[in-house]
């Protein structure tokens, strides 16, 4: 968690809040499409929180709705503390976004589009336009038109643009989209030191591996509704656990388990068995399964707790397992 600034210290308005985004009860209409269904979101400051949920979700309109670019109709929030929307710009002046994809004059380079977002800012944000393009990686290409950037060198840009203001927050819609395999890693490497500064970073996605390489906790959305939020250490803690059991008889392995508590759900194949144990089944249920077997004079070569995934965890909270997300 970041320190207070002096800003924040000195202002009695400016908010105390541990939470960088806190909403409570957010509902957000189209007709019958519940689009953002009550939603329950703590994000912690001074970390990345992946806002994390399939085509349609309700993300983009999460974050709009935070913004205030469109009107919720139930629920309260704050931003850094400070309640929106009825301290909007006080909160905003500390915050950084990208909805959907950045937007520039193409005809225009780079520092010139910067120069015309700096010049709608506070005075202060015309000095940060070096440091910002430094900061994003793009100084080299700081002069050339923005019509010749890739997505990648746009998505900086759009960063770049979010660090003139200085922002204690920044709120990134789908920051991965678009970008390939380096593209991805630079973003990732971009925003994990915007965190290391100490400041907050919210990006929503659907790329649930990138998400868990970049992200300390998630929120994961669903038909508008956040299912479940925490870091994703805990939330993986909760999932049901897979352990690999390479021996010598994989058949006869299954038959001696079949009758115990870890008979529910056994693949085999010709290196041993993958045994799939419920949420909750503690490490010593890997000690008994060995014990069985050896018991039974099976010969164990290895015994293996295979790491879940976000994806494969996610299936699992939301049941939809075959579905592509
Ligand atoms: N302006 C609008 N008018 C009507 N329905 C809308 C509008 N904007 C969004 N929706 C609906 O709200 C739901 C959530 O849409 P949203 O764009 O927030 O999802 P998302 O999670 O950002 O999806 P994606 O991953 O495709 O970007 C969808 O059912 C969408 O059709
Ligand atoms: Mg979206």
């Amino acid at each position: 968690m970041s320190a207070l600034t002096t800003d924040e210290r000195s202002n009695p308005n400016s908010g105390d809040s541990r939470w960088a985004v806190e909403t409570h009860g957010l509902t957000k209409r189209f007709g019958d499409t519940a689009a953002v269904n009550d939603v329950e979101l703590l994000v912690p400051r001074g970390c990345a929180f992946g806002y994390l949920g399939p085509n349609g979700a309700g993300k983009t309109t999460l974050i709009r709705v935070l913004l205030g670019l469109t009107h919720a109709d139930a629920g309260t929030m704050s931003l850094l503390g400070v309640p929106v929307p009825r301290h909007r710009d006080r909160a905003l002046s500390r915050v950084g976004a990208i909805v959907d994809e950045p937007r520039f004059h193409g005809h225009l380079s780079g520092r010139q589009n910067l120069e015309i977002l700096a010049a709608a800012r506070e005075r202060a944000a015309r000095g940060r336009i070096d440091s910002s393009l430094e900061r994003v990686g793009m100084m080299h290409r700081a002069d050339d038109r923005v019509s010749k950037y890739s997505m990648g060198m746009r998505q900086r840009l759009g960063v770049a643009a979010c660090l003139l203001g200085d922002p204690q927050l920044l709120i990134l819609d789908e920051p991965m989209n678009g970008l390939d395999p380096a593209g991805m890693h630079e973003m990732r490497d971009m925003i994990l030191s915007l965190v290391a500064e100490g400041r907050t970073v919210m990006l929503s996605s659907h790329l649930l591996d990138e998400v868990q390489r970049t992200c300390d906790a998630v929120a994961i959305v669903d038909r508008g509704k956040v299912i479940r939020q925490g870091p994703i250490s805990e939330l993986l803690a909760g999932a049901a656990m897979e352990v690999h059991v390479g021996c010598s008889s994989p058949e006869r392995a299954r038959t001696v388990l079949a009758t115990t508590a870890f008979g529910e759900k056994i693949d085999v194949d010709a290196s041993g068995l993958s045994i799939h144990l419920p949420s909750g089944t503690g490490k010593d249920a890997i000690a008994e399964i060995n014990r069985l077997l050896v018991e039974d004079g099976i010969a164990v070569y290895r015994l293996e707790e295979l790491q879940v995934s976000l994806e494969s965890w996610f299936l699992q909270v939301t049941s939809r397992l075959g579905e592509k997300v």
